[in-house]
């Protein structure tokens, strides 16, 4: 609608420029003699002609020889009788900046006496001002400088053109101090101020309002702040008020509802809040009212319901949180009605059968839900419906069978069911996006079904398709857009398939159980192809070098992946993503990686790779995140890779990778979000350069051969210690699923996708190092989890432990530390999961809900006592109070049997967690949680049949 709006502002304008009769030089010249132009005059441009700069020589008519008829030069209109100039066109119609004119203006122009039409728009006069002279061009009557670059202040002096009709302003680099000199423009009807610097100009709205011929008004884009109260409402000539992309931040001003001729209302992006004032009398000349993108609140405004003459109303994007009302309903003149992005509830009434006029409807992103009434399929003339992202339930399919004129429609993300059959769709001839995705219909079509359609988008994701591959698809050759992610497709990919997809921008069949070998996949330049989640097997396919994005992760691709690498090495490939984890894929990482410069995201997890890192990965200057985990990689680190300096995230664990954590880690990777080394061979101390990874919050060093003690600089790892949310690169949220990390907290593995940027966490466990743990590292107080268990730390816990208050899981067991737990730790009220078993520790537990909620397993291994431990501090003179266990006077076995009763009452899910992060407590290995799915249910199985 947007778009429909801006037509009609250009036909007002265009209908008014036409008003003004004139013609162009070149066509009223029968070129002769004497010549119709005054010598003066022409004298005049010759000389205004010289200060300008012309690089296309635009004005190659204008020339010096006598004879020379100025009236038939390109841009020039002479009065026929009187041979004035009353008429320089002089705006730049090309799109290109080499054809616009630049330089000075000479003020020749004054003695155009008889000029009435000044069109120098579309040039380039940048760092030029508005010449302070064209206010004493008082025969103006039409002045247009739009988008001509020019800088500074609006000269006042342009307030002296009292016969001006039309002044069109529109630049990004001029400003005002104030508007009043617009109030000597009493003749002024159209006022284009668009992108105008008018912050300083409080008193743009009384200097309107006084014109008394103002018929639009266009003050978008400039920097307004306050609407200042009308006592008095003038504007009775104002057809057009667009006030769009200001920053009012407050509530929407009375008066715009109260313009007595308005036809078209603009005020989309203005921060308007509150809800929309109720007005008395009844504005019946309105046809378009656009309030989209604010933070309009409360009921649709019923100031609208008499405005029966409105065709196009545009409310997206706001906070409106009401039913829809029946007077919506009534408004059956609508052609675009836009109500996208609010948090409207409640359901469709059948009355929406009578907007027969309409042609755009778009209901998205809000809450409404029940059925699509019947009656919606008398909307005969609806050419774009839009109900995406509702809570629509029922089959809907009756409904759209009717819709003859439809070619965009998109249902995606409702709650759609039932059975479509090809009959749905025989109606719908003039079908091109079909985007449903996100339903749960399941499409019957037999195999030689001809649709009535050639769509350019499908998205069908998540409807039941399969087992057989959709044949319809093969009579679809305009495609551009295709997914049929998670359709239950089982089948091979037909080879007539890759015959459709070279104009294919989007394809994603990810999800499904295709089968079989690809050979080749073709799409178009700069495209998207997720075939990720499927069964594929043989060796990888050839694939074009412009691609964007590939995903061909959890399949059974197999063999070498030389070929799909060193191949046509010539060629710059343009992957910028390229995910070919969880696969069978053998072979050395191959060295070839100068041809594929601007992949940013390489995931090649759990594979069965071999070799070392390779030299050439270095040449991946904009790598933002690798991921080559469970592999069978060894060898130290290349130093190239110091050259990936964007690295965010890198993921080396489970590996065999050996040699110590290379300095220029921490000197070179300085985005650094995810350093992930666990499990592989590194040995010797923590270079304290790692000290300098500013935005490290995932730091996973666990299971390796490190000796040494914790570097005291670590509380330099600021994102860790910073509390505040960080910044991560967009790129990843382009396809979380090249992006996840496996992160062991609470000491089971978590896939992280969508929140990694969440997460902060630290985890050094199983290694040799030793000293006491630094009281500097309690400085990183985001940490979520913290893990040094397995080590050789000595000394005492840090005292100040307990102000890392976000802490979740926290893990020093099977370590050499002494002392008591200090009393801080009463205050990590978050802690689910504490593990202090075997260290040397003495003394109480210090109390706290908790602490003393947690398992008792937490402190075994110790000298400590207090609840939870069933051993009492007595030996201290403390009486300990009565606990739960004592009184069922049953041991460590029986609690931990009643917790588990508890946990699984509570709700198989979260007992589950519960349990399972217990029982993973003690367990010096983890392996990836999805794996770990079956055995730790079969155990929780084991131990519940035991106590039984
Ligand atoms: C309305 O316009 C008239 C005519 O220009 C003017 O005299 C009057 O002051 C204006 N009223 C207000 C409130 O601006
Ligand atoms: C407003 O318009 C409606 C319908 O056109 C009419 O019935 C009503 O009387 C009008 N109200 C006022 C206050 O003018
Ligand atoms: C709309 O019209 C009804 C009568 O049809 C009238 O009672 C009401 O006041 C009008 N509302 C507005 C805002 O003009
Ligand atoms: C649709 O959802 C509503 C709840 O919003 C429910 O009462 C109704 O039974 C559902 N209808 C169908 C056909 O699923
Ligand atoms: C298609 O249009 C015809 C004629 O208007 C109508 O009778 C038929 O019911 C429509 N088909 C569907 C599936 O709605």
């Amino acid at each position: 609608m947007e778009r429909s709006m801006r037509v009609v502002l250009l036909l007002i304008r265009v209908l008014t420029i036409a008003t003004i009769t004139f013609s162009i030089g070149l066509c009223n010249g029968i070129p002769g003699w004497p010549p119709l132009c005054k010598e003066s005059e022409r004298q005049a441009l010759l000389m205004f002609k010289q200060d300008l700069e012309d690089p296309a020589n635009r004005l190659s008519s204008w020339v010096a020889e006598e004879g020379s008829d100025c009236c038939s030069w390109i841009g020039v209109v002479c009065d026929h009788i009187t041979g004035h100039i009353h008429e320089l066109h002089l705006n730049n119609s090309e799109p290109y900046l080499e054809s616009s004119f630049g330089g000075k203006i000479n003020p020749s122009l004054l003695s155009l006496k008889h000029l009435n039409y000044l069109d120098l728009s579309n040039n380039d006069f940048w760092t030029t001002r508005i010449p302070s002279f064209f206010g004493s061009m008082t025969s103006l009557t039409h002045l247009n400088l739009g988008y001509s670059s020019f800088e500074g202040v609006i000269p006042h002096k342009l307030g002296n053109l009292s016969s001006l009709l039309y002044l069109n302003l529109i630049s990004y680099s001029l400003k005002v101090d104030n508007l009043q000199w617009i109030s000597g423009l009493s003749l002024l009807k159209h006022l284009d101020l668009s992108h105008v610097d008018l912050s300083k100009a409080s008193d743009w709205l009384q200097v309107t309002n006084m014109l008394p011929s103002l018929v639009e008004l266009d003050m978008s884009n400039c920097q307004l702040h306050q609407t200042p109260p009308l006592p008095t409402i003038n504007f009775t000539s104002l057809v057009v008020l667009d006030l769009s992309d200001n920053s009012f931040n407050s509530l929407m001003p009375r008066w715009v509802f109260s313009i007595k001729n308005l036809v078209s209302l603009r005020l989309t992006g203005c921060d308007f809040r509150g809800p929309i004032p109720s007005i008395s009398q009844n504005i019946t000349s309105l046809r378009e009212i656009d309030l989209s993108y604010n933070y309009i609140t409360g009921q649709l405004p019923s100031s609208i319901q008499n405005m029966t003459g409105l065709t196009a109303l545009n409310l997206g994007w706001n906070n409106f949180n009401s039913t829809i009302p029946e007077w919506l309903y009534s408004l059956n003149n609508l052609k675009s009605l836009l109500l996208s992005r609010n948090a409207l509830r409640g359901e469709i009434s059948s009355s929406i059968g009578n907007l027969k006029s309409l042609r755009h409807f778009d209901l998205s992103g809000n809450s409404i839900s029940g059925p699509i009434p019947i009656s919606l399929g008398n909307l005969s003339s609806l050419v774009e419906l839009d109900i995406s992202g509702n809570q629509f339930n029922g089959t809907f399919i009756e409904v759209i069978g009717k819709l003859k004129m439809l070619t965009d429609l998109d249902i995606s993300y409702n709650s759609f069911e039932g059975e479509v059959s090809k009959v749905s769709f025989s109606n719908l001839t003039k079908l091109k996006h079909f985007i449903a995705n996100g339903n749960s219909f399941t499409l019957k079509t037999s195999r030689d079904w001809l649709p009535p359609f050639q769509l350019e988008s499908l998205r069908l994701d998540s409807w039941h398709l399969g087992p057989e591959w959709p044949m319809w698809l093969q009579t679809q050759t305009q495609l551009t857009d295709l997914s049929l992610s998670g359709t239950g497709i089982s089948s091979t990919i037909p080879t007539w398939f890759w015959n459709l997809t070279f104009q294919l921008g989007y394809l994603n069949l990810s999800h499904n159980q295709l089968y079989g070998e690809i050979q080749n996949i073709v799409a178009a330049p700069v495209s998207v192809v997720d075939l990720g989640s499927n069964q594929f097997t043989g060796a990888l396919p050839i694939v074009p070098t412009s691609l964007y994005l590939l995903d061909l992760s959890n399949s059974s691709f197999s063999g070498s992946v030389f070929h799909f690498f060193c191949d046509r090495l010539e060629e710059p490939k343009q992957l910028s993503i390229l995910h070919l984890g969880n696969n069978l894929l053998t072979g050395k990482v191959p060295d070839c990686w100068m041809s594929w410069q601007y992949l940013r995201a390489l995931n090649l997890e759990n594979n069965h790779l071999t070799g070392n890192v390779p030299m050439s990965l270095g040449y991946l200057q904009t790598l933002g995140s690798l991921h080559l985990r469970n592999n069978h990689l060894y060898g130290e680190l290349p130093n190239s890779l110091q050259n990936c300096t964007m690295l965010s995230v890198v993921d080396l664990g489970g590996n065999g990778f050996v040699g110590s954590i290379p300095i220029w880690m921490g000197k070179s990777l300085s985005s650094l979000n995810v350093l992930n080394l666990r499990s592989n061979e590194f040995e010797g101390d923590i270079p304290s350069e790692i000290c300098c990874l500013k935005s490290l919050q995932i730091l996973d060093l666990a299971h390796n051969k490190l000796s040494g003690t914790i570097p005291k600089c670590f509380h330099n790892l600021s994102a860790m210690a910073d509390l505040s949310e960080s910044f991560w690169p967009t790129m990843f949220m382009i396809n979380s699923s090249v992006e996840a990390s496996i992160v062991v907290t609470k000491g089971i593995e978590m896939e992280y996708t969508k929140i990694l940027k969440f997460v902060k966490s630290m985890d050094l466990s199983c290694n040799f190092m030793h000293g006491e743990i630094p009281e500097e590292l309690t400085d990183l107080l985001a940490l979520q989890s913290l893990n040094l268990s397995n080590n050789c730390f000595t000394g005492r816990i840090p005292s100040k432990l307990g102000t890392m208050a976000r802490l979740e899981s926290l893990d020093f067991s099977m370590n050499q530390l002494d002392g008591e737990i200090p009393p801080s730790m009463t205050n990590l009220t978050f802690l689910s999961h504490l593990n202090l078993s075997y260290n040397n520790l003495t003394g109480r537990i210090p109390e706290s809900t908790q602490l003393q909620s947690l398992d008792p397993s937490s402190f075994v291994g110790n000298e400590l006592c207090g609840a939870p431990l069933n051993k009492n501090c007595s030996a201290n003179g403390v009486i300990p109070p009565p606990t739960v266990e004592q009184d069922r006077g049953g041991g460590y076995r029986l609690l931990e049997d009643e917790w588990f009763y508890v946990s699984l009452g509570v709700g198989f899910f979260t007992g589950f967690w519960i349990v399972l992060g217990s029982l993973l407590v003690n367990m010096p290995w983890s392996i990836l949680l999805s794996q770990l799915l079956n055995r730790i249910v079969l155990k929780i199985y084991h131990v519940i049949v035991e106590y039984v």
